[in-house]
């Protein structure tokens, strides 16, 4: 039985099985029916108006339900959707259930992940009337990447997310045509103004190969209240002479009196940012490539980032098909430098993330800090799909600075309310901890003096994790799962301290203050962690704390 409580509307995506004329059926406590007919070729958004306070029962024949919840009700920033499982006549899971269908090996508890399915690149991020709110790629009928919607959560604290409804859906002549093409609601980002919120996005259209008859246009849409959108407006309709049909992932940002919005591209070859200017929002004029990756083999720049920042400007995108000399696969490249009548002149560039499993990072200014968030991604295969799994999360937020020409990244401070029983405290020692129950945990570690060190970060029978020193390497290393043979070094002449979350199968780490940022995911299918430091000169530990997180779903 469904309990609607205070939700008025029950939002279903529901698709006929094939050859079938599917639909599912409401039956309320008197036995009155109605019946809704599922999509035949692709998923029905379906939204059918409930009574508050309210029991019924769902049912579906011939039809398949990808994701079902209940929404519609006041506060439902703060209350969230309840999700709605289709088993049993429909279970409409209370917070308490959810946060155990959350407690689950590959699950993380602290860092945002959707309810289910597919999500990759943050979009929209932003703060607005009391709410950071984060958008999010998203395919909501299965663990794959398929034709994308936005997803939607928002947060007080950056920390405590509520699953909101679905906001954007592919266009139909995607959804008609879903054997021969691909696309949807493309990534994007968000300017807040006084009493609304303007979005950019690209829609995709185009073949399932990538090739000249994929099309790509920026579109804007606005909201008032994150939850409805207007209809959206054609900004730019095609990409500028010389740039490849990669053309996508508006990022906007104002400068003085001007608009500015930079844009993933490739001109004559090579990865480029294009910058294009605009008086009044809508219309958009191009000015040239902002930057050009020099490095070849690269595709394109996807979700380009533009900001100024301590006294500086810095740039960047996450490199489409690139391969390091170390194996790393699409890692992401910054570029600080000075922003003068409309020239970007680098003067220094480096790569964030040396973990590479965070891609398309976006980044968003409120109360002084510029905080960034990254989609946890996994270029190496590593997932492992379960039933009712989410494939794709994302980073702790990181607040940005520009210290001696480099990026820095820490966790936003707000991340540490969330520590709870400590699990060791000391200094001038190995430490031995084997059995965290939960493998949800925070660590830290200083250094008095440069030791090499191995530290144990995660094991599963012969999987392991570790993050090592020694010699000219510090960095992660994987073994016995398929990142295995590919190293992850911090671009770090010393380690003098180090942040480790653990949180399941997501491990970001954090150096020097932020010097570096690392984040690589391990699919760890056993219920309890490890962090094991054995030093060279355990005297050289000054000191260290390990604490348990709490779960941000209960
Ligand atoms: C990056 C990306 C973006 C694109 C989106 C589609 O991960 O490829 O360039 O807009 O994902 O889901």
């Amino acid at each position: 039985m469904i309990q609607t409580g205070e939700y008025t509307c029950l939002e279903i995506m529901t698709r006929t099985v094939e050859g079938k004329k599917g639909y599912v059926v409401l039956r309320d406590t008197e036995g009155r029916e109605n019946r809704y007919e599922a999509g035949k070729k692709y998923y029905q958004w379906l939204k059918i108006p409930v009574e508050r306070q309210s029991s019924y029962e769902l049912t579906s024949r011939d039809a398949e339900i990808s994701l079902a919840y209940l929404s519609g009700c006041e506060n439902i920033l703060e209350k969230g959707i309840c999700f709605i499982e289709p088993a049993d006549g429909g279970i409409s899971l209370s917070s308490r259930e959810a946060a155990a269908y959350y407690d689950t090996p590959y699950r993380e508890q602290y860092h945002f992940a959707p309810w289910k399915n597919w999500m990759n690149d943050p979009n929209g991020l932003c703060w607005y009337q009391g709410y950071y709110h984060m958008y999010y790629q998203y395919n909501p009928h299965g663990q794959e990447w398929s034709n994308m919607y936005w997803g939607h959560a928002a947060s007080p604290d950056l920390v405590h997310w509520t699953h909101l409804p679905v906001v954007l859906e592919p266009q139909k002549e995607v959804l008609e045509q879903a054997d021969i093409r691909k696309g949807g609601a493309f990534s994007g980002s968000a300017v807040v103004l006084d009493d609304e919120t303007v979005f950019y996005l690209t829609r995709h259209l185009g073949p399932m190969e990538d090739g000249e008859e994929t099309v790509q246009q920026q579109w804007m849409t606005r909201s008032r209240d994150m939850l409805e959108f207007e209809p959206e407006k054609l900004v730019i309709g095609e990409h500028p002479v010389g740039a490849s049909f990669d053309f996508r992932d508006p990022k906007v940002l104002k400068v003085g009196d001007v608009w500015y919005m930079v844009l993933a591209s490739a001109v004559d070859g090579q990865a480029a940012i294009l910058l294009y200017r605009s008086e009044d929002m809508e219309h958009w004029d191009y000015v040239k490539p902002l930057v050009t990756e020099p490095e070849e083999g690269v595709r394109c720049f996807e979700c380009p980032d533009f900001f100024p920042l301590d006294g500086s400007f810095t740039a960047w995108g996450a490199l489409m098909c690139h391969r390091d000399v170390y194996g790393r696969y699409q890692m992401s490249r910054y570029y600080i430098g000075e922003f003068r009548d409309e020239n970007f002149t680098v003067k220094s560039t480096g790569w964030f993330d040396f973990g590479s499993n965070c891609y398309a990072m976006q980044s968003f200014e409120h109360e002084g800090r510029r905080i960034a968030i990254g989609w946890i991604s996994d270029f190496y295969g590593e997932h492992v799909e379960v039933e009712n799994g989410a494939y794709g999360s994302m980073t702790i937020p990181r607040v940005l600075h520009v210290k001696n020409d480099r990026l820095y990244m820490t966790p936003a401070e707000e991340i540490y309310t969330l520590k709870s029983e400590r699990l060791y405290t000391g200094e001038k020692e190995n430490i031995h901890l084997e059995h965290i129950a939960g493998n949800s945990f925070y660590a830290e570690i200083t250094f008095s003096e440069n030791t090499d060190f191995n530290l144990l970060l995660g094991r599963d029978g012969k999987k392991e994790i570790r993050f090592i020193k020694e010699k000219d390497f510090a960095g992660i290393r994987t073994s016995g799962v398929k990142s295995e043979g590919i190293s992850f070094p911090a671009d770090v002449d010393m380690v003098r301290d180090m942040e480790i979350f653990v949180d399941r199968r997501a491990v970001e780490i954090f150096i020097n203050g932020g010097e570096a940022a690392g984040t690589k995911l391990f699919y760890n299918s056993g219920t309890e962690g490890c962090f094991v430091l054995e030093a060279e000169r355990p005297e050289a530990v000054t000191r260290a704390e390990v604490t348990k997180m709490q779960s941000v779903w209960q």
